[in-house]
Parts: structure tokens; C-alpha cells; sequence
């Protein structure tokens, strides 16, 4: 087998103020679907879905492979479930993210195999404030670590044997959703050792090069001791649940770094982690906490080098919010989940739009259905016709996304592209029925979402995509003129050229008012303004 070179594997590119996924040599956006957590451990039970993956303009798989079924018995290995994954995939043509299930899954330890659950004195778990076990490995342990990163370290090298060539899988992602429950930090032997001893040297330099720079939360801990910068953790950081999630994050950062090292050794894609959110209101312990979440994003910078990014799984409605808070610091946007309702299909154009996305994956892929359904096969169709205009205006402030911040906001936006201001009014819609031939609103049905995204392609030329909008347009820097439109036309790009399917006026743009991407459609505009 011949070894490919770095050039030629997957990995990231930074340039023009954002990365990008490199995939056979060329940037590479992931219009991709999680699967459901059982949905990948019989490849015949994900085989009556690829064609639904097909259907949906799926071009990625993010997918799991469990450290349970790989390594059944210490140190044998079958890699049967990820062989046939990787051949079903080339043959639907979708790369895969494979997201390892090893000592962590939503906080737990459920994928650990038989002979690491069974043996706690061997491979301890950490304990809570009563001295009670709870089945997650605990990070302090030397024998977990090992176990674990001898097996993704397997895991990469039969990737990089199996698959070194044809890249199928692109990127992985170790462990999943890690964090602490049900107290803010392990209370094993080997936990309150480490938390009685000195912060590591490392974490106190990163602290001290970073003052001032550092995240509000992690700060304001810092501060509370008067940036004490030596002595234990309660020391430097106080006495708090806070201070203990820091504590926490420390470890398992760490841990994770020495797992992405071991499996980079073998196979150098690019990888990362991914968090569960806070409910607002929720204390570290009552929430997993010590994740890669924004407010614990410098310890995750500082303990775990080898990553390339950090990632938010996102089920609740303020999705800009999150999103805004996963690119600060220079961290790269991938979301691995986002609840496979209406909202993804609008929120997918958002992130790749406004954050440079390398990817967009509602949870659940094979089981979404009804409007969402449709909503993103559209969605992702559109988004496909317009990957290589957009990788060419990612990074170049050219291109925006348009979605409301808040969706309970019913103000109109206003956006500045270029010299213009856009006015967005989004239109969402209640979707309706159809009953003994008369039409209802569908009770209870969640409602057709609005958004899209805008680039100016010249100083005077935009293209808007996406669903249920009305725009109209100021100048921004001449206010004394008026803006105009000069032509809109609805159109779609096949292999990156445009083909017209209708010229907008009249009603259609309430004659030369606006640009209106209808409600309940996905669409692309090609618009040309004037001034007068
Ligand atoms: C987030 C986890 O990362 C997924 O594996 C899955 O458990 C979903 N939550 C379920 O909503």
C-alpha cells in the first residue's frame, strides 16, 4: 500500500480568516446527516437507508464506530461493522466522520466492552460526593487511558491501511459529548489526589500569557483569587463548583489529548471534539460539565494541542447564539448535530454562510421525516448548486447569512453587504392540510422556516438564496440616493453555471421594490442593483 502524503490526505487549511476542509486536494463542504447511536452496529440495518441518504443530497456520514463491537476481547480486534460502513459508503459516494465511542458517550462509559465494565478495580470509574461509582471511566486512571488510546491508535491504523487512499472517512471525532455528571468533579482516590496537588505548570503559563485574553467565566474565577498563580486548584481558582469543573475539564482535556495524539500517530485526519449545551440556569454537575464548552474553551485550547476544533451539538432554538459563541477564539465551525427539525434546513445556510462552515449534520438522519424532511433535501440541493461559489467567498466578508438572531425577533433586520443595506423581513409559514378538500393550518405542526444566505458576486450584483424572505435595500454609504433593482431572475447553477428559469418583475418584486424568496420554497435570486 502506498502511503499517501500529507498533501493528499484529508485535512484542514487555514487561509483568508477561515478553514477548510481539504478532500482529495480541494476544499470540501459536509452537507452531512448523524446517524442514530445504534444505527451503524449491523451494516444490514443501515443499508434500507442509503438511498434516503441519496435522496436528501447527503454528501457526508458522520457515523459511529463503538469500542464495544471493535475490541470485544482486550486486544482482538474486528473491524467487520467499519469495513462494510466504509464499502457502502464510497458505493452511495458520501464520506464518512466517524465519531469514536470510547471511554465516553454522553458522559458515560455504555460503549466501554464487556472486560473494561466488568474489571472496575482495574479500570476504576470516577464517584460522586457520596462515594457512590458511577459507570463513567474516570480520567485520573493511567489503565483507562491506555486501554482507550491503545484501541483508537488500532482504530486509525486499520483507517489508514483500509482507507489511506481513497479517503472515504474525512475526519473523527473522539470520544462523545464528554462531561461530568452528577457533581461538578470525580471524587475518586486518583481524583482527589490530583485535585489536592499543584495546577500543572502548563495551565498556570497558558493562564498567565493569555491575562486579559482569557474567557469572561474563566477569568472572573482567576480574578476571585487575585490571579494566584500557584498552589492547588482551590488556590488559584477558589472554591466553587466553577473552580472544580475547571478542574475537571483539565483532565479529561488531557486525557483526550494524549487519545488524538496516539490516533494521529497512525493517521493524521483531522479531528475534534464535540459538547452537550447548557440549559440556562444549570450548575456544572447538573449539566455535563467540564465539555468543550465556550466559557472552558482555554483549557480545552491549553491541555488538548492535537485537536483542531471544538464542536457544539445543537438541539436548542437560539442557534445563533451558539454558533456565535463556537467561533470565538479562532476555532473552526463544524456542527456535528443540530435536532433534525424544519429549523436545519435554514440554519445549515446560516452556518456555512455566515461562519464559514466546514459542516452542517442533523441528528438522526434516517429517521427524519415529514416537512423537515423535504425541508432539507431542498435545503441541501440548493447548497450543493452553490458549494463552489461559496468556498470561493468564504472568508472575504462577501457573504452573509440570513437568519433572524432570536426567533421570537419580528423586527426586520438590517444587513450591510458592500455598499448596500438590506432591510430582511423573514416570512415563516404554518404549514396547512388538506381535509375533506378544504385547507387548515396543521395543528401543532412546527412552521415552515425563513432564512437563506446573501453574496455579492460585484459591486452592484447579489446572490440571494434560500426560503421565506423579503428584502428591500438602502444605500449605505450615500444616503441621499435611492437604490433600485435593475434585474432578478430565479435560477439554479448546474455544474457552477447559471441557467435561468424565470425573469422576476411585476408582482414578483412588488414592482422593483423588493426580492422575495417565497415562503414553504427554497430558491436562488440573481439580483443587479442601481442607484438613482
Ligand atoms: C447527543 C448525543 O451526542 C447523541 O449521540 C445522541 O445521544 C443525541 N444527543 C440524542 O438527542
Amino acid at each position: 500500500m502506498v502511503t499517501p502524503t500529507f498533501a493528499e490526505i484529508p485535512y484542514l487549511k487555514h487561509e483568508n480568516n477561515c478553514t477548510k476542509l481539504i478532500v482529495d486536494g480541494k476544499p470540501f463542504l459536509m452537507r452531512a446527516g448523524e446517524l442514530g447511536n445504534s444505527t451503524a452496529s449491523n451494516p444490514r440495518y443501515l443499508s434500507q437507508f442509503w438511498d434516503k441518504f441519496d435522496r436528501l443530497n447527503l454528501n457526508s456520514i458522520v457515523a459511529p464506530v463503538y469500542w464495544e463491537l471493535i475490541e470485544p476481547e482486550e486486544g482482538n480486534f474486528d473491524f467487520s461493522t467499519v469495513n462494510e460502513l466504509i464499502t457502502d459508503a464510497r458505493s452511495h459516494n458520501k464520506r464518512l466522520v466517524l465519531l469514536w465511542f470510547g471511554s465516553w458517550k454522553n458522559s458515560m462509559s455504555c460503549y466501554t466492552p464487556a472486560w473494561i465494565k466488568t474489571n472496575p478495580e482495574r479500570f476504576p470509574r470516577t464517584v460522586d460526593t457520596n462515594g457512590n461509582r458511577q459507570e463513567i471511566l474516570s480520567p485520573f486512571s493511567e489503565n483507562n487511558l491506555k486501554a482507550d488510546g491503545s484501541a483508537f491508535s488500532e482504530l486509525m491504523q486499520h483507517l489508514k491501511e483500509i482507507d489511506g487512499e481513497e479517503n472515504t472517512v474525512v475526519m473523527v471525532q473522539v470520544e462523545n459529548e464528554i462531561g461530568m455528571i452528577p457533581c461538578a468533579r470525580d471524587h475518586s482516590p486518583l481524583a482527589d489526589k490530583a485535585f489536592e496537588t499543584d495546577v500543572p505548570k502548563e495551565l498556570l503559563a497558558y493562564l498567565k500569557s493569555n491575562k486579559g485574553n482569557l474567557t469572561p467565566e474563566l477569568d472572573s474565577l482567576w480574578r476571585s483569587t487575585n490571579y494566584t498563580d500557584n498552589g492547588t486548584w482551590t488556590d488559584v481558582f477558589g472554591d466553587s463548583a466553577q473552580a472544580e469543573e475547571v478542574f475537571m475539564a483539565w483532565y479529561f482535556a488531557k486525557y483526550t489529548n494524549i487519545i488524538t495524539e496516539a490516533g494521529k500517530a497512525e493517521y493524521k485526519l483531522p479531528m475534534y471534539v464535540n459538547a452537550a449545551l447548557i440549559r440556562p440556569g444549570y450548575q456544572p454537575g447538573q449539566y455535563p460539565g467540564s465539555g468543550p464548552l465556550p466559557h472552558l474553551f482555554d483549557i480545552w485550547f491549553a491541555a488538548a494541542p492535537s485537536l483542531d476544533f471544538l464542536s457544539p451539538d445543537i438541539y436548542f432554538p437560539n442557534f445563533v447564539h451558539w454558533v456565535d459563541k463556537y467561533v470565538t477564539k479562532g476555532n473552526p465551525l463544524f456542527i456535528p448535530e443540530h435536532r433534525n427539525n424544519n429549523m436545519a434546513s435554514v440554519n445549515a445556510f446560516y452556518a456555512f454562510a455566515e461562519h464559514d462552515s466546514m459542516g452542517f449534520s442533523p441528528f438522526a438522519i434516517e429517521s427524519i421525516n415529514g416537512d423537515a424532511e423535504w425541508l432539507l433535501r431542498d435545503s441541501y440541493k440548493v447548497l450543493e448548486q452553490l458549494e463552489p461559489i461559496m468556498l470561493e467567498h468564504m472568508g472575504d466578508g462577501s457573504m452573509i447569512g440570513l437568519l433572524k438572531g432570536d426567533p421570537e425577533h419580528k423586527r426586520e433586520q438590517r444587513i450591510r453587504l458592500g455598499n448596500y443595506q438590506f432591510n430582511v423581513e423573514y416570512q415563516s409559514m404554518t404549514p396547512t392540510v388538506m381535509k375533506d378538500n378544504v385547507v387548515f393550518d396543521a395543528a401543532g405542526a412546527e412552521d415552515l422556516p425563513a432564512g437563506g444566505l446573501a453574496i455579492q458576486t460585484g459591486p452592484n450584483e447579489f446572490i440571494f438564496a434560500g426560503i421565506g424572505m423579503v428584502i428591500t435595500f438602502d444605500h449605505y454609504t450615500n444616503a441621499g440616493k435611492q437604490v433600485g433593482i435593475l434585474s432578478a431572475e430565479e435560477g439554479i447553477y448546474e455544474n457552477g453555471k447559471w441557467k435561468n428559469t424565470l425573469w422576476l418583475n411585476g408582482d414578483q418584486t412588488h414592482q422593483g421594490r423588493h426580492i422575495r424568496l417565497l415562503p414553504g420554497k427554497f430558491s436562488i435570486q440573481r439580483v443587479k442593483l442601481y442607484e438613482y
